[in-house]
């Protein structure tokens, strides 16, 4: 059978997709009987007895092709020689694989193939990975009688354009599997066969190269290529690899499984896994290349110091910087009160790091100001979850997409921000799923190839929580709830106040019309198409979230998804798209300033009292500072000292100005990082973290699974994160002895009832494993809510929309957005750092052509961005993806100064900052604003402090 482990370790490739039906068939292959279900090609029944028959265009992850012919058999009875990789097992068939006819014929298909093929295997940098040259050993090639002179291609240029992969067609033997990967696989569509018969070649796009292509490098043709035709370039660099470690990408909250290839602690190669519960053998640009940050050279691998930010560093070793961050933030205590510091965790680090940095500032310091990078993008799916459904978590696995009739899309950008499982969900649109997307913007989903949505609700930013009512109005008015689900599933008394609320004729979507920009009619069948299409999906991201209804936004899609039935099974559910790789686990390890490990409040006894016997320490009941309290907090006097691990908060936050001042004002500023990113720049003291790839730990993705995080090489600084955590603790006062991530993930799940069955052992012998996972659900929990609401009884919210106070004026008549694109990820500490910026050297300002034209900007000018917080300055690209009346920014360079502009608006229950809506004037300018000025100079100054230590250090 198919190995299921997920740690991937068997690298079988069975030739064809696995397929799944009730009906077995019986059949026997080379004398071995095998039974397989109905619709298995032979060439994977025969896979699975053990059996493997010679293929060049079959791999597993694609759909059988038929072209090379390699693959043939003779089966009893039938004339001729099938193709065993287009051919279905059935009961009954006696099948061979190897005769000396099949032989014969396998033998003169490979001589043709390598009388067009250059002969420099030694030198070939796919020499002993190459199934050309296993399959002319395979079928015992010994000469070719042709020789090498006829017409061949083997001059052909190579294409050299992708800064992470070669094209070289002389190698190609045209099987298609490219072509098929980047059509079934990543859905871009990119690459056709050019030409016909001899003259047959791969082709990204109109004969262009991949650069210039639709290509996103997203790896799957260069994973699927039998050949060294598309032969990723770190391996012609470094060789093969000589060994490799299943880990998990540190990038996104899809999670895609990877073995990182190894030779010696090089890393050679990121291949995805195809045994990977989250990506099935997929990846994006930035998981599959994009890790080469991981041991650039500014990576900062000496503890440093300093007692002002005016001052040089000092590099010292790790007890001296520990030692002095512990004497610090105790002198600011005794002098400020014990409330005065706190710390922020990251999302970006392990589960067992997170945890032990709440645990420092719970127990160490003796307070509870601890918060995430959560909180500025997701805490109002914490708690709106929780509120309305009893779990602060999405509902599904990503495969449950495979099962929905109706997808909707809502303030997210899947191709974008969550790139493998965009992949998937474009695979069930093709499937004739149905789609509608919420979004300011035509995202590449609205229309792309092969798919297009049903129906696009192009909003203004701010009015989500309009267009959800307003659809609620529709299922209710028209009696498409499901009745029958909301009796049985949900609290009756506050469904029926929900009910009235959403029927009032304000609700309706002619009412909401003019605040919402969406035609009436198109909402009106929207609601109904996802009331009664099915099964109905609702995938949402940060458009979401980032507002100041963020909050009351995601109970409304709680209560469209009650009211309809569509949770609790395959296919449905309310699915919020994590940012980061490890969002989810930041939150459920207790990282918010209200909460313990596992959404415990503070002020709960019993909670408080099994940490409090656990940790050997008096905890407070009273919630901590969140970040943007901890700010304020600064700028009054008040608060004085930071612990941040793996954030950088004065690129990330809004407000900049307001962030860099707080941070300012503090009196000590411990960063433990990999790079001196921008807040670091503020610090006083600088740990040096450990990248993903040179610890041990588990991420949490947006469908909670917990996945393995292994070292695949030491650390460049000596020591893993949690190391320095807890010596950090240690110098405090407050004793930790780990000596494995291991112990502390052990200690998580004693201490969190819906981790009470989460191990390493676990997580080794399942590959991976979804929370809830405990004495009920020992093997974890797919699909949540599937017999009654975690809280017992759903409970819906009447969701009444209240337009942002953040309005356009004469002075500022554009709303902002803000978002991401595939080639970056957030701040851009990490994709900065490797040739990513190849894609997209600098954030732009992205403006509709009517918006540009009344400013007379054209494409490509300077603009200035103007909003009440700040103004920034960018490069124009105009589009007709946006609407007229909105712009749209990335934030992954500093020098944007996106958050510059962006104000402390926030969600109301939560303070979520309201990335989504900044009212702003843009007009033609013709050099960098004052706050880039400032910053420029402030970072050489910067830059320069730092260089002062390795001249201290030569001294
Ligand atoms: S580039 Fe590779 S995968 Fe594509 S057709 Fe050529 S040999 Fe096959
Ligand atoms: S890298 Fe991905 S997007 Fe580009 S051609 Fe290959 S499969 Fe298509
Ligand atoms: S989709 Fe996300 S997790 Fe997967 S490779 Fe890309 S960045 Fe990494
Ligand atoms: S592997 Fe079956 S025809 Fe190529």
């Amino acid at each position: 059978m198919a190995c299921n482990c997920g740690n991937g370790g068997c690298g079988t490739d069975y030739g064809t997709p696995a397929r799944v039906s009730e009906k077995l068939v019986t059949l026997e292959i080379d004398g071995i009987e095998v039974t397989v279900p109905e619709g298995t090609s032979l060439m994977r029944a025969a896979a699975e007895v053990g059996v493997q028959i010679p293929k060049l265009c079959a791999t597993d992850s694609l759909e059988p092709f038929g072209s090379c012919r390699l693959c043939i058999v003779e089966v009893e009875g039938r004339r001729g020689y099938p193709a065993s990789c287009t051919t279905l097992a059935d009961n009954g068939l006696k099948v061979s694989t190897q005769t000396p006819k099949l032989a014969e014929i396998r033998r003169g298909i490979m001589e043709l193939y390598i009388s067009d093929h250059p002969l420099d295997c030694l030198t070939c940098a796919a020499n002993g990975n190459c199934e050309l040259q296993d399959m002319a050993g395979a079928v015992g090639l010994r000469e070719v009688r042709y020789g090498y002179e006829g017409e061949n291609h083997l001059k052909a240029v190579k294409d050299e354009s992708n800064p992470y992969f070669s094209y070289d067609s002389a190698k190609c033997i045209v099987c298609n599997r490219c072509v098929r990967a980047c059509e079934e696989t990543q859905g871009t569509f990119a690459l056709t066969i050019d030409g016909r018969g001899f003259e047959s070649r791969v082709s990204p796009g109109q004969m262009e190269n991949f650069m210039d292509s639709e290509c996103v490098s997203c790896g799957a043709c260069v994973q699927a290529c039998p050949t060294a035709t598309l032969m990723e370039k770190s391996i012609t660099l470094h060789g093969q690899p000589e060994h490799s470690v299943i880990t998990t990408c540190a990038y996104c909250g899809v999670g895609c499984s990877f073995k990182a290839e190894m030779k010696g602690n090089q890393v050679v190669s990121m291949a995805p896994n195809k045994d990977g519960h989250a990506n099935h053998g997929h990846s994006c640009v930035k998981g599959r290349f994009a890790w080469g940050y991981a041991t650039h050279s500014d990576r900062i691998t000496t503890p440093m110091i300093r007692d002002n930010i005016s001052d040089p560093w000092r590099e010292v070793s790790w007890e001296e910087a520990v030692a002095y961050a512990a004497k610090r933030l105790r002198e600011i205590q005794a002098k400020y009160g014990k409330d005065a510091v706190g710390g922020i965790t990251s999302s970006r680090c392990t589960n067992e790091e997170t945890y032990l940095v709440q645990k420092l500032v719970r127990a160490a310091f003796g307070n509870n100001n601890v918060d995430t990078c959560a909180r500025v993008c997701h805490s109002p799916t914490g708690y709106g979850l929780k509120q309305t459904l009893g779990e602060s978590a999405g509902t599904q696995t990503f495969d449950s997409v495979m099962h929905a009739d109706v997808i909707l899309v809502i303030g997210a950008n899947p191709t974008d921000g969550h790139p493998v499982f965009g992949s998937q969900m474009k695979r069930r649109l093709r499937e004739g799923a149905r789609l509608i997307v919420v979004d300011p913007r035509a995202i590449d989903l609205v229309k792309s190839p092969h798919v297009q949505a049903d129906y696009h609700l192009k909003l203004r930013p701010g009015t989500n929580v309009a267009v959800a009512n307003a659809l609620a109005h529709v299922i209710v008015t028209e009696n498409l709830t499901d009745e029958a689900f909301v009796a049985g599933r949900c609290e009756a008394q506050a469904y029926a106040d929900w009910k009235e609320f959403v029927a009032r004729p304000e609700n309706s979507p002619e009412a909401l019309e003019a605040a919402s920009g969406v035609p009436a009619q198109l909402v009106r069948e929207a609601a109904r198409l996802y009331a009664t299409g099915g099964n109905a999906a609702i995938y949402y991201g940060l458009g979401v979230t980032e507002h100041s209804q963020g909050s009351t936004m995601v109970l409304a899609i709680a209560n469209l998804a009650m009211a309809t039935g569509n949770i609790g099974r395959e296919g449905v559910g309310v699915n919020p798209l994590r940012g980061q790789n490890n969002v989810q686990g930041s939150c459920d390890m207790g990282s918010f300033p209200h909460e313990f490990p596992g959404y415990r409040h503070v002020s709960d006894d019993a909670a408080r009292g099994l940490f409090e016997s656990a940790w050997g320490v008096k905890l407070d009941n009273e919630p901590g500072l969140r970040i943007p309290n901890m700010f304020e907090a600064a700028l009054d006097g008040s608060y004085k000292g930071l612990y941040v691990e793996g954030e950088d908060i004065a690129q990330s936050d809004p407000n900049t100005q307001h962030v860099t001042a707080a941070l300012e004002a503090m009196e000590c500023v411990v960063v433990q990082d990999l790079f001196l990113n921008e807040t670091a720049k503020f610090a006083h003291v600088f740990l040096p973290g450990s990248s993903f790839l040179e610890k041990n730990g588990t991420f949490t993705n947006a469908e909670r699974r917990i996945s393995p995080v292994r070292k695949v090489m030491p650390p460049l600084a000596g020591k893993e994160d949690w190391e320095i955590t807890q010596m950090l603790s240690n110098a405090l006062g407050y004793p930790m002895h780990y000596s494995h991530p291991s112990e502390i993930m052990d200690e998580i799940a004693r201490l969190t009832p819906t981790f009470h069955g989460v191990s390493y052992a676990k997580i080794e012998q399942m590959g991976s494993v979804q929370w809830p996972c405990n004495e009920e659900a020992p093997q974890g929990t797919p699909i949540m809510h599937i017999e009654e609401f975690v809280r017992g009884k759903g409970k819906f919210f009447v969701t009444r929309y209240v337009p942002t106070d953040e309005k356009v004026t004469q002075k500022f008549p554009l709303i902002l957005t803000t978002g991401r694109i595939l080639s970056h990820y957030n701040v851009g500490a990490q994709t900065r750092r490797t040739a990513n910026t190849a894609w997209h050297p600098e954030d732009v300002l992205e403006i509709h052509p009517h918006d540009a034209e009344e400013r007379g900007i054209k494409d490509g000018d300077w603009v200035g961005i103007q909003s009440r917080a700040g103004e920034t300055v960018l490069h124009a690209r105009i589009t007709e993806r946006m609407q007229p009346g909105v712009v749209y920014t990335t934030f992954h360079h500093p020098f944007s100064g996106a958050n510059v502009i962006t104000t402390d608006n926030s969600d109301w229950a939560t303070n979520c900052p309201e990335y989504k809506v900044t009212a702003v004037q843009v007009m033609k300018v013709t050099q960098p604003s004052e706050w880039q000025q400032r910053y420029r100079q402030f970072s050489e100054k910067q830059q320069e402090l730092l260089q002062q230590r390795e001249m201290m250090k030569a001294q």
